[in-house]
Protein backbone atom coordinates (compact mmCIF):
# COMPACT_ATOMS: atom_id res chain seq x y z
CA UNK A 1 0.00 0.00 0.00
CA UNK A 2 1.22 3.58 -0.84
CA UNK A 3 1.86 6.03 2.05
CA UNK A 4 0.86 8.89 -0.57
CA UNK A 5 -1.78 8.42 -2.80
CA UNK A 6 -0.22 9.96 -6.38
CA UNK A 7 -3.53 11.89 -6.90
CA UNK A 8 -6.29 12.54 -4.02
CA UNK A 9 -9.78 11.10 -4.80
CA UNK A 10 -11.05 11.37 -8.16
CA UNK A 11 -13.90 9.10 -8.81
CA UNK A 12 -17.77 8.84 -7.85
CA UNK A 13 -17.80 4.99 -8.77
CA UNK A 14 -15.01 2.77 -9.84
CA UNK A 15 -15.48 -0.55 -10.94
CA UNK A 16 -13.23 -3.44 -10.25
CA UNK A 17 -13.30 -6.83 -12.04
CA UNK A 18 -11.75 -9.74 -10.89
CA UNK A 19 -11.61 -8.89 -7.66
CA UNK A 20 -11.59 -11.91 -6.12
CA UNK A 21 -8.61 -12.94 -7.52
CA UNK A 22 -4.76 -12.32 -6.75
CA UNK A 23 -4.17 -8.86 -8.19
CA UNK A 24 -7.91 -7.81 -7.37
CA UNK A 25 -7.09 -8.74 -3.79
CA UNK A 26 -4.28 -6.40 -3.61
CA UNK A 27 -6.14 -3.42 -5.89
CA UNK A 28 -9.48 -3.61 -3.36
CA UNK A 29 -7.76 -1.82 -0.67
CA UNK A 30 -5.59 0.31 -2.70
CA UNK A 31 -8.48 2.01 -5.43
CA UNK A 32 -10.79 2.53 -2.47
CA UNK A 33 -8.97 5.53 -1.47
CA UNK A 34 -9.35 7.10 -5.13
CA UNK A 35 -12.99 7.12 -5.26
CA UNK A 36 -16.63 7.05 -2.95
CA UNK A 37 -17.59 3.92 -4.32
CA UNK A 38 -15.74 0.99 -5.22
CA UNK A 39 -17.81 -1.59 -7.22
CA UNK A 40 -16.16 -5.24 -6.94
CA UNK A 41 -17.02 -8.21 -9.15
CA UNK A 42 -16.11 -12.03 -9.54
CA UNK A 43 -17.62 -15.12 -10.94
CA UNK A 44 -15.97 -16.57 -7.65
CA UNK A 45 -17.64 -15.55 -4.26
CA UNK A 46 -16.03 -12.08 -2.52
CA UNK A 47 -15.32 -11.18 0.96
CA UNK A 48 -18.19 -9.45 2.23
CA UNK A 49 -19.00 -5.32 1.39
CA UNK A 50 -16.90 -2.78 3.70
CA UNK A 51 -18.31 0.49 3.58
CA UNK A 52 -17.93 2.09 0.37
CA UNK A 53 -18.14 -0.74 -1.41
CA UNK A 54 -20.29 -3.06 -3.39
CA UNK A 55 -20.12 -6.39 -4.38
CA UNK A 56 -21.56 -8.11 -7.59
CA UNK A 57 -21.06 -11.78 -8.42
CA UNK A 58 -21.57 -12.31 -11.89
CA UNK A 59 -20.49 -14.11 -15.13
CA UNK A 60 -19.10 -11.46 -17.40
CA UNK A 61 -20.31 -13.73 -20.27
CA UNK A 62 -23.61 -13.00 -18.87
CA UNK A 63 -24.46 -10.15 -20.94
CA UNK A 64 -27.53 -8.65 -19.05
CA UNK A 65 -25.66 -8.71 -15.95
CA UNK A 66 -22.97 -6.96 -17.49
CA UNK A 67 -25.02 -4.34 -18.77
CA UNK A 68 -26.37 -3.97 -15.21
CA UNK A 69 -23.01 -4.15 -13.60
CA UNK A 70 -21.34 -0.72 -15.51
CA UNK A 71 -24.37 1.07 -14.66
CA UNK A 72 -23.22 5.00 -13.03
CA UNK A 73 -19.61 3.89 -12.74
CA UNK A 74 -16.93 6.43 -13.78
CA UNK A 75 -13.97 3.99 -14.79
CA UNK A 76 -13.44 0.40 -14.82
CA UNK A 77 -10.29 -1.22 -13.93
CA UNK A 78 -10.92 -4.79 -15.94
CA UNK A 79 -9.17 -7.74 -14.39
CA UNK A 80 -11.49 -10.45 -14.43
CA UNK A 81 -11.32 -13.53 -16.94
CA UNK A 82 -9.00 -16.35 -17.24
CA UNK A 83 -5.41 -15.33 -16.14
CA UNK A 84 -3.75 -18.82 -17.37
CA UNK A 85 -3.17 -20.91 -20.20
CA UNK A 86 -6.69 -23.19 -20.30
CA UNK A 87 -9.24 -25.15 -22.54
CA UNK A 88 -10.84 -22.65 -25.25
CA UNK A 89 -13.74 -23.05 -23.41
CA UNK A 90 -13.67 -20.89 -19.82
CA UNK A 91 -11.27 -18.63 -22.03
CA UNK A 92 -13.94 -18.19 -24.47
CA UNK A 93 -16.31 -17.20 -21.80
CA UNK A 94 -14.02 -15.05 -20.01
CA UNK A 95 -11.88 -13.48 -22.02
CA UNK A 96 -13.74 -13.34 -25.57
CA UNK A 97 -17.63 -12.93 -24.37
CA UNK A 98 -16.78 -11.31 -21.35
CA UNK A 99 -13.94 -8.35 -23.06
CA UNK A 100 -17.06 -7.55 -25.34
CA UNK A 101 -19.92 -7.57 -22.75
CA UNK A 102 -17.65 -5.50 -20.72
CA UNK A 103 -17.03 -2.97 -23.68
CA UNK A 104 -20.30 -3.24 -24.65
CA UNK A 105 -21.97 -2.60 -21.20
CA UNK A 106 -20.02 0.49 -21.15
CA UNK A 107 -20.82 1.72 -24.32
CA UNK A 108 -24.26 1.56 -23.63
CA UNK A 109 -23.93 2.94 -20.50
CA UNK A 110 -21.16 5.92 -21.13
CA UNK A 111 -18.16 4.71 -19.17
CA UNK A 112 -15.47 6.43 -20.40
CA UNK A 113 -12.06 5.06 -19.26
CA UNK A 114 -10.81 1.60 -18.96
CA UNK A 115 -7.49 -0.23 -17.73
CA UNK A 116 -8.10 -3.16 -19.29
CA UNK A 117 -4.79 -6.11 -17.63
CA UNK A 118 -3.64 -7.51 -20.83
CA UNK A 119 -0.53 -9.87 -20.24
CA UNK A 120 2.61 -10.03 -21.54
CA UNK A 121 1.74 -13.39 -23.34
CA UNK A 122 0.34 -11.59 -26.09
CA UNK A 123 3.82 -11.04 -27.14
CA UNK A 124 5.48 -14.67 -26.13
CA UNK A 125 6.97 -15.63 -29.05
CA UNK A 126 9.13 -12.64 -29.03
CA UNK A 127 12.92 -13.64 -28.24
CA UNK A 128 14.07 -12.56 -24.36
CA UNK A 129 16.81 -11.23 -26.58
CA UNK A 130 14.36 -8.72 -28.42
CA UNK A 131 12.93 -5.68 -27.17
CA UNK A 132 9.71 -4.92 -28.34
CA UNK A 133 7.57 -1.85 -27.75
CA UNK A 134 4.00 -0.26 -28.17
CA UNK A 135 3.82 -1.01 -31.58
CA UNK A 136 5.79 -4.36 -31.78
CA UNK A 137 3.06 -7.00 -33.76
CA UNK A 138 2.01 -9.25 -31.32
CA UNK A 139 2.74 -12.62 -31.14
CA UNK A 140 0.53 -14.96 -28.99
CA UNK A 141 1.79 -17.83 -26.91
CA UNK A 142 -1.06 -19.43 -26.63
CA UNK A 143 -5.07 -19.39 -26.27
CA UNK A 144 -4.64 -17.11 -23.57
CA UNK A 145 -2.36 -15.04 -25.18
CA UNK A 146 -4.60 -15.13 -28.29
CA UNK A 147 -7.44 -13.93 -26.08
CA UNK A 148 -5.63 -11.02 -24.53
CA UNK A 149 -4.79 -10.05 -28.18
CA UNK A 150 -8.49 -10.36 -28.88
CA UNK A 151 -9.41 -8.03 -25.66
CA UNK A 152 -7.06 -5.71 -26.91
CA UNK A 153 -8.59 -5.23 -30.37
CA UNK A 154 -11.73 -4.67 -28.69
CA UNK A 155 -10.30 -1.88 -26.94
CA UNK A 156 -9.52 -0.08 -29.23
CA UNK A 157 -12.54 -0.97 -31.37
CA UNK A 158 -14.09 1.03 -28.99
CA UNK A 159 -11.70 4.04 -28.98
CA UNK A 160 -11.96 4.99 -32.78
CA UNK A 161 -15.66 4.33 -32.90
CA UNK A 162 -16.80 5.07 -29.40
CA UNK A 163 -14.61 7.29 -27.51
CA UNK A 164 -13.70 5.14 -25.13
CA UNK A 165 -10.33 5.57 -23.53
CA UNK A 166 -8.18 2.15 -22.62
CA UNK A 167 -5.16 1.65 -21.18
CA UNK A 168 -3.62 -1.37 -22.10
CA UNK A 169 -1.63 -2.90 -19.46
CA UNK A 170 0.67 -5.69 -20.71
CA UNK A 171 1.06 -6.93 -17.10
CA UNK A 172 4.69 -8.76 -16.92
CA UNK A 173 4.47 -11.02 -13.61
CA UNK A 174 2.94 -9.19 -10.54
CA UNK A 175 3.72 -11.48 -7.58
CA UNK A 176 5.17 -10.11 -3.68
CA UNK A 177 8.85 -10.99 -5.58
CA UNK A 178 10.78 -12.34 -8.97
CA UNK A 179 11.50 -16.00 -8.36
CA UNK A 180 13.18 -17.06 -11.75
CA UNK A 181 15.78 -15.35 -14.26
CA UNK A 182 12.90 -14.50 -16.63
CA UNK A 183 11.07 -12.40 -13.54
CA UNK A 184 14.01 -10.28 -13.25
CA UNK A 185 13.04 -8.77 -16.16
CA UNK A 186 8.88 -9.23 -15.85
CA UNK A 187 8.53 -8.51 -11.97
CA UNK A 188 6.22 -5.38 -11.34
CA UNK A 189 5.27 -5.10 -7.78
CA UNK A 190 2.48 -4.50 -6.06
CA UNK A 191 3.05 -1.18 -5.42
CA UNK A 192 4.25 -0.11 -8.84
CA UNK A 193 1.32 -1.75 -9.84
CA UNK A 194 -1.23 0.34 -7.83
CA UNK A 195 1.00 2.84 -9.41
CA UNK A 196 0.63 2.20 -12.87
CA UNK A 197 -3.42 1.44 -12.74
CA UNK A 198 -3.51 4.96 -11.18
CA UNK A 199 -1.64 6.26 -13.69
CA UNK A 200 -3.55 5.04 -16.55
CA UNK A 201 -7.27 6.36 -14.31
CA UNK A 202 -5.60 10.07 -14.09
CA UNK A 203 -3.66 10.50 -16.80
CA UNK A 204 -5.37 13.54 -18.77
CA UNK A 205 -5.49 11.72 -22.43
CA UNK A 206 -4.99 8.06 -22.98
CA UNK A 207 -6.82 7.37 -26.09
CA UNK A 208 -5.65 3.71 -26.89
CA UNK A 209 -2.26 3.12 -25.30
CA UNK A 210 -0.24 -0.01 -24.43
CA UNK A 211 1.73 -0.21 -21.67
CA UNK A 212 4.01 -2.95 -20.32
CA UNK A 213 3.31 -3.66 -16.71
CA UNK A 214 7.44 -4.18 -15.06
CA UNK A 215 8.53 -2.60 -12.07
CA UNK A 216 12.52 -0.13 -12.92
CA UNK A 217 14.05 -3.70 -13.75
CA UNK A 218 17.56 -3.23 -14.98
CA UNK A 219 17.02 -5.79 -17.70
CA UNK A 220 13.60 -5.87 -19.60
CA UNK A 221 12.24 -6.82 -22.61
CA UNK A 222 10.22 -3.86 -23.09
CA UNK A 223 10.61 -0.26 -24.03
CA UNK A 224 7.61 1.87 -22.90
CA UNK A 225 9.29 4.90 -24.27
CA UNK A 226 5.90 5.23 -26.26
CA UNK A 227 4.02 5.45 -23.11
CA UNK A 228 5.31 8.43 -21.63
CA UNK A 229 2.01 9.97 -21.66
CA UNK A 230 0.85 8.03 -19.08
CA UNK A 231 3.14 9.24 -16.64
CA UNK A 232 3.84 5.86 -14.72
CA UNK A 233 7.14 6.12 -12.93
CA UNK A 234 8.06 2.87 -11.31
CA UNK A 235 9.71 2.58 -7.82
CA UNK A 236 10.66 -0.68 -7.39
CA UNK A 237 12.79 -3.29 -9.03
CA UNK A 238 13.82 -6.85 -9.47
CA UNK A 239 17.23 -6.36 -8.90
CA UNK A 240 17.33 -6.24 -5.16
CA UNK A 241 16.04 -9.81 -5.85
CA UNK A 242 19.14 -10.78 -8.17
CA UNK A 243 21.59 -12.49 -5.82
CA UNK A 244 19.16 -15.03 -4.84
CA UNK A 245 17.16 -15.49 -8.07
CA UNK A 246 20.81 -16.26 -9.61
CA UNK A 247 21.76 -18.50 -6.87
CA UNK A 248 18.85 -20.93 -7.56
CA UNK A 249 18.67 -20.41 -11.02
CA UNK A 250 22.46 -20.49 -12.20
CA UNK A 251 21.71 -21.35 -15.42
CA UNK A 252 19.72 -20.59 -18.86
CA UNK A 253 19.63 -23.31 -21.20
CA UNK A 254 19.64 -22.04 -24.55
CA UNK A 255 17.98 -24.99 -26.14
CA UNK A 256 14.85 -24.90 -23.94
CA UNK A 257 12.15 -22.79 -25.61
CA UNK A 258 10.88 -21.81 -22.12
CA UNK A 259 13.92 -19.81 -21.25
CA UNK A 260 14.59 -18.34 -24.55
CA UNK A 261 11.08 -16.19 -25.45
CA UNK A 262 9.40 -14.03 -23.47
CA UNK A 263 6.17 -15.82 -22.79
CA UNK A 264 8.11 -18.67 -20.27
CA UNK A 265 6.50 -21.66 -19.40
CA UNK A 266 3.18 -20.39 -21.02
CA UNK A 267 5.32 -21.11 -24.48
CA UNK A 268 4.65 -24.76 -24.08
CA UNK A 269 1.52 -24.85 -21.51
CA UNK A 270 -1.65 -26.13 -22.05
CA UNK A 271 -4.08 -28.15 -24.21
CA UNK A 272 -1.66 -28.40 -27.13
CA UNK A 273 0.97 -30.40 -25.27
N1 LIG B 1 -0.64 -11.71 -11.96
C1 LIG B 1 0.10 -11.47 -13.02
O1 LIG B 1 1.32 -11.45 -12.95
C2 LIG B 1 -0.54 -11.23 -14.37
C3 LIG B 1 0.27 -11.24 -15.51
C4 LIG B 1 -0.30 -10.96 -16.75
C5 LIG B 1 -1.66 -10.65 -16.82
N2 LIG B 1 -2.43 -10.67 -15.71
C6 LIG B 1 -3.87 -10.39 -15.85
O2 LIG B 1 -4.31 -9.59 -14.76
C7 LIG B 1 -5.60 -9.99 -14.34
C8 LIG B 1 -5.58 -10.38 -12.88
O3 LIG B 1 -4.63 -11.40 -12.70
P1 LIG B 1 -4.64 -12.34 -11.41
O4 LIG B 1 -3.26 -12.85 -11.25
O5 LIG B 1 -5.28 -11.63 -10.29
O6 LIG B 1 -5.56 -13.53 -11.93
P2 LIG B 1 -6.64 -14.40 -11.12
O7 LIG B 1 -6.93 -15.60 -11.94
O8 LIG B 1 -6.19 -14.58 -9.72
O9 LIG B 1 -7.93 -13.45 -11.11
C9 LIG B 1 -8.82 -13.38 -12.19
C10 LIG B 1 -10.23 -13.36 -11.62
O10 LIG B 1 -11.16 -13.33 -12.72
C11 LIG B 1 -12.26 -14.13 -12.35
N3 LIG B 1 -12.96 -14.62 -13.53
C12 LIG B 1 -12.58 -15.62 -14.37
N4 LIG B 1 -13.51 -15.85 -15.31
C13 LIG B 1 -14.51 -14.96 -15.05
C14 LIG B 1 -15.76 -14.71 -15.67
N5 LIG B 1 -16.17 -15.44 -16.74
N6 LIG B 1 -16.55 -13.75 -15.16
C15 LIG B 1 -16.15 -13.03 -14.09
N7 LIG B 1 -14.96 -13.22 -13.45
C16 LIG B 1 -14.16 -14.18 -13.94
C17 LIG B 1 -11.67 -15.27 -11.53
O11 LIG B 1 -12.64 -15.86 -10.67
C18 LIG B 1 -10.55 -14.59 -10.78
O12 LIG B 1 -10.91 -14.23 -9.47
C19 LIG B 1 -6.01 -11.15 -15.27
O13 LIG B 1 -6.81 -10.63 -16.32
C20 LIG B 1 -4.70 -11.66 -15.81
O14 LIG B 1 -4.85 -12.25 -17.08
C21 LIG B 1 -1.90 -10.96 -14.48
Amino acid sequence: MLDHPLTPITFQRLLLTGAAGGLGRVLRPRLKRYCASLRLTDIAPLDAAQVGEECVQMDLADAPAAQKLLQGVDAVVHLGGVSTEQTWEPILAGNIVGVYNLYEAARKNGVKRVIFASSNHVMGFWRQDQVVDADSAPRPDGLYGLSKAFGEDVARLYWDRFGIETLVVRIGSSFPEPTTRRMLATWLSYDDLERLVVSGLTAPVVGWSVIYGISDNATAFYDNTKARHIGYRPRDSADAFRPQVEAAQPTIDLSDPTQIYQGGAFVRAGHFE
